[in-house]
């Protein structure tokens, strides 16, 4: 009985496959426990069948060297179809309904918000009692800091991950982060989590192994007796925490080097080794089981070394995502993934593609942002919105206005030398801007690895303080919500760092923290404000301004269709200090106007001549005439639903 049905479940697309795939899968499917032609055996052999063929070939072009690449992709199989047969039931019906649909992601009513678990709630179960809060809001993404085991007390915020399988414990159990990706997914709102997946902590068991010497694990980092291979790879390779330690190794105890390119106890793994890939993959899994929505891949720029390069965002970091990727679509196609590159836009854009990571952070946007409120000038914004803006269908943009992170200038050189803008003085003026060294400066930041020897630097601080709030000034508030509305509208998920919602300000505090000491970027990582959100409903005061203002955004644009997806149409306002671009719905489109100045701007009649007299603002809700031209107050913005003329 049960042999010929499965005989009849094999006929079909899966007969297409080779007989050794087809062996290779039947093996692993038995393995893992499968009922061969039960319901979930045909739901894994139909995605097998569809997505197996990309993987087999990403993970030879990869590893196709290698002795072992047979065994490793063996392994790899059998860890797809245990995950598999684990997964939960509502996670496969979850799966079912978002395979091939990206309008869950690109809708209107998307808003993201991000904390530490330890700073905004203490703990898990705190998470859990902000529920409420977070509905209020109208949150529906949530993405929670790291929060697995990690060393003590210095771990970069938890981006040491000593082990997947356990939560941090005094964040909680894997049982409470389980029964909260549940009850979040039951408010409607989807679980945002790191995969650290560039490096390990010094204390994973993988890491002790291997700084024990042991030859196996040796090989899942990249470790050299001693200093001519880092040598000759730091010839090529920028320094990304150099307050941290110079270049991109450290020295193990037993004298050999060991590659770290961000704190000493954060090693980078070793993916040219396929042992590697198929480990991760087998983390990856585990996250995705535990119901995580969305995984944030951090640092995704780093993960292939080739020596006589840079080290980054080199071709085989696509492949390596596209393979991760491709086992999501077989094993938990629900998943999506979010780029974390913050390099050359150029870079940025080559990591989204359906197939590699479906979202990606703007930082581009993010900090052409803070570029344009320094400068009062919208020019290299308003450029990098034309040409840089638009993306692949089937993805989208994260928006923020700022993260957990620093702010690096990370705009294009060659973008801003066509307005006669030297790239490396016009980094110098924003950093010192921003660090209130320029004259006239209302900003309250402060300097992160600066770097002496090649005049790089980045800033810390939390949106009030960038944005002066310290003066709790109205205009300070105007442009906290200046900087969210263009995060709001220009088209992506719009990401809130949760606190700024109600104006918090730089915590100097850190300076006193165990292990946060030589971090500026905890200057803007707050505990909890919780006598600012006390003030919340209170619009007298300069938190509840915020919170009325970006609570306005987040409403107007879930009711405003046109800002769903991405796709965005330039529009030149023909004034310098006026940001302009068209969001086109079906039949309408909504015009947004953000002036940066400090004083009114008019756009013209003229300029607004290709609409139809009058518009829809879409803030105040009523009818507004353009035919005579407009005018912006200081730091204000609007969103019109405008009439193309009939
Ligand atoms: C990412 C994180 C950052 C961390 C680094 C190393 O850039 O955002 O906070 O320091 O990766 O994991
Ligand atoms: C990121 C970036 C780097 C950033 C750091 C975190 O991956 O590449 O510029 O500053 O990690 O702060």
């Amino acid at each position: 009985m049960v042999e010929s049905a499965s005989l009849d479940a094999t006929q079909g697309p899966f007969d297409a496959r080779e007989p050794g795939e087809q062996q290779l899968f039947r093996t692993a499917a038995a393995q893992a426990g499968l009922v061969t032609g039960s319901g979930d055996w045909r739901a894994l052999v139909e995605r097998f069948d569809r997505h197996y063929p990309d993987l087999s070939r990403l993970f030879r072009s990869l590893y196709g060297s290698r002795p072992d690449v047979e065994e490793q992709l063996g392994g790899l199989v059998l860890e797809i179809a245990r995950s598999w047969q684990d997964r939960p039931a509502d996670l496969k019906q979850l799966d079912a309904g978002r395979e091939g649909n990206s309008e869950w992601f690109q809708s209107n009513r998307m808003l993201g918000g991000v904390c530490y678990v330890d700073r905004y709630a203490a703990d898990l179960e705190g998470v859990r009692a902000r529920i409420p809060y977070f509905k209020e809001l109208g949150l529906t993404y949530l993405h929670l800091m790291p929060l697995f085991l990690a060393p003590e007390p210095l771990s970069d915020g938890g981006y040491a991950v000593s082990s997947y399988r356990e939560v941090n414990p005094k964040l909680g159990t894997m049982d409470q982060l389980r029964a909260l990706a549940a009850e979040l997914r039951a408010n409607g709102i989807s679980l945002v989590v790191d995969f650290i997946f560039n490096h390990t902590s010094n204390e994973h068991e993988w890491a002790r192994r291997a700084a024990e010497g042991d030859s196996r694990y040796s090989d899942y980092y990249w470790i050299f007796p001693d200093r001519t291979m880092p040598d000759a790879f730091e010839q090529d390779v920028r320094e990304i925490f150099p307050e941290d330690h110079p270049g991109s190794f450290v020295q193990l105890p037993d004298g050999r080097w060991i590659w770290a390119t961000f704190h000493t106890f954060q090693w980078d793994l070793n993916y040219s080794n396929p042992e590697v890939f198929r480990a991760m993959a087998g983390e990856m899994l585990f996250l995705a089981n535990l119901g995580v929505d969305i995984l944030r891949m951090d640092a995704v720029a780093f993960i292939w070394k080739q020596l006589g390069t840079p080290c980054e965002s080199l071709p085989e970091a696509h492949t390596l995502l596209r393979a991760f990727n491709a086992v999501c679509r077989i094993a938990a196609p629900a998943l999506l993934f979010k780029s974390e590159a913050i390099v050359h836009p150029d870079e940025v854009a080559l990591y989204i593609d359906p197939a590699e990571c479906q979202l990606s952070y703007n930082p581009l946007q993010m900090a052409l942002t803070w570029e344009a409120l320094a400068t009062r000038n919208v020019s290299l914004l308003a450029q990098a919105l034309e040409r840089r803006h638009n993306i692949a269908p089937g993805t989208s943009w994260v928006n923020y206005v700022r993260s957990h992170d620093d702010i690096g200038w990370t705009f294009a050189d060659e973008d801003a030398a066509e307005f006669g803008i030297n790239g490396f003085d016009h980094r110098r003026f924003l950093n010192s801007f921003y660090v209130n060294r320029f004259p006239g400066s209302f900003a309250h930041g402060v300097p992160f690895q600066d770097n002496p020897r090649t005049g790089d630097c980045r800033i810390s601080g939390t949106t009030a303080s960038l944005c002066g709030l310290e003066d709790g000034s109205a205009e300070a508030i105007r442009r906290v919500l200046l900087t969210h509305s263009v995060a709001f509208s220009t088209g992506g998920i719009p990401l809130l760092y949760l606190g700024d919602e109600v104006g918090q300000l730089n915590d100097y505090g850190y300076a006193q923290e165990d292990g946060h000491e030589a971090d500026s970027r905890w200057v803007h990582r707050p505990q909890f404000p919780a006598e600012k959100y006390a003030k919340r409903l209170d619009p007298a005061t300069p938190e509840g301004a915020v919170y009325a203002g970006l609570r306005r955004l987040a409403e107007v644009r879930a009711a405003t269709p046109e800002l769903a997806g991405t796709r965005l149409v330039p529009f030149t306002t023909n004034n310098p200090a006026v940001l302009g671009y068209q969001r086109p719905g079906h039949g309408t489109v909504v015009l947004a106007l953000a002036n940066f100045s400090d004083s009114p701007q008019v756009v013209s009649a003229e300029t607004l001549s290709g609409f139809a007299a009058e518009a829809l603002d879409l803030f105040a809700g009523e009818p507004v005439r353009i035919d005579e031209g407009l005018v912006l107050r200081p730091q204000d913005y609007a969103w019109l639903r405008v009439v193309p003329p009939s």
